[in-house]
C-alpha cells in the first residue's frame, strides 16, 4: 500500500500527539513529535543559563545550536520515540510547565526553526510519517497528502494538560496551565516566522466533545480514503 505523509497541526494540548501516535501504530508509520524538538532546545537553553523568565540571550543560543543533538529513540514498551538531548533521555523534563512557559519564545527564533525544520524534513523524506506541530502542513510538508488541524476550547485543553501533569506528580494549578495555553496560542499564532494557522487544504477537527475512540475512528476513515486515493 502506498505510504503518505500526514501533517497534524493545531493549538496547544489539542490531542495532536495522541491521535498521531494512534495513527502511526496502526499504519506502522514513523511518528515525529516536532514540539518535543522545540522543547528539548528550550530545556538545553534553560540548563545552560541562556533563557529564564526574565532573560533570553538569543546570540548565545545561536552559538550553541551546533552542540544540540536531538534524537528520537523508539521505546518498544511505550510504542513511540522518546526525545534524547545529547544522548540523554529528557522525555519527562521537556513536558514540565517550566519548559512550556519558555518554549514559545525559543520557537520564534528563525535560525532555530530553520535547523529543526530541516531535521524534520529529513525524517519524513521516505513518507510513511505522521508529524504533529504548528507548521507541519504549512512549512515542513506543504505537499502532505493529508493535513489535519485540531482545535478545542481553551478550557478543555487546559483541563487535559492539567490532568496529565497532576497524574505524573507535578505541582501545578489549573489557572497557571490555562494561562500558559492561552499565552502560547497567542505567541504561536502571531509570530513572524511560520505562525500557526490552518492550511487551506487542512481538515479542521474540533474535539472538545469527541471521545478518543470516536475521534480516532473518524480520522482513520479519512486516512484510509486518502491512502486509497493517492
Ligand atoms: O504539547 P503541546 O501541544 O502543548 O505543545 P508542543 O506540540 O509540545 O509544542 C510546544 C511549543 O513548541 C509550541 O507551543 C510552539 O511554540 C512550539 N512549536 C512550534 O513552534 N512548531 C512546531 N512545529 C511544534 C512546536
Amino acid at each position: 500500500m502506498k505510504k503518505i505523509t500526514i501533517a497534524i497541526d493545531g493549538f496547544s494540548s489539542t490531542g495532536k500527539s495522541t491521535v498521531a501516535k494512534q495513527l502511526a501504530n496502526k499504519l506502522k508509520y514513523v511518528y515525529v513529535d516536532s514540539g518535543a524538538m522545540y522543547r528539548a532546545v528550550t530545556f538545553y537553553a534553560m540548563k545552560s543559563g541562556i533563557i529564564s523568565d526574565s532573560f533570553f540571550n538569543v546570540n548565545e543560543l545561536l552559538k550553541n545550536l551546533k552542540n544540540i543533538i536531538l534524537e528520537f529513540k523508539f521505546n518498544d514498551k511505550l510504542g513511540f520515540g522518546e526525545m534524547y538531548l545529547n544522548g540523554v533521555n529528557v522525555e519527562k523534563e521537556i513536558r514540565s510547565l517550566d519548559v512550556s512557559k519558555l518554549v514559545s519564545k525559543v520557537a520564534t527564533v528563525p535560525e532555530v526553526r530553520k535547523v529543526l525544520v530541516e531535521e524534520q524534513q529529513e525524517m519524513g523524506k521516505q513518507k510513511g510519517v505522521v508529524m504533529d506541530g504548528r507548521d507541519i502542513g504549512t512549512v515542513v510538508f506543504p505537499f502532505a497528502e493529508l493535513k489535519l488541524f485540531m482545535n478545542a476550547s481553551a478550557e478543555k485543553r487546559a483541563q487535559r494538560r492539567y490532568d496529565e501533569l497532576i497524574d505524573r506528580g507535578d505541582n501545578v494549578s489549573f489557572d497557571e496551565i490555562l494561562k500558559n495555553v492561552q499565552y502560547r496560542d497567542h505567541i504561536d499564532s502571531t509570530r513572524e516566522d511560520s505562525p500557526l494557522y490552518k492550511a487551506e487544504d487542512a481538515i479542521e477537527i474540533d474535539n472538545s466533545d469527541l471521545s478518543l475512540k470516536d475521534q480516532f475512528n473518524f480520522i482513520y476513515k479519512i486516512v484510509q480514503k486518502r491512502i486509497n486515493e493517492s
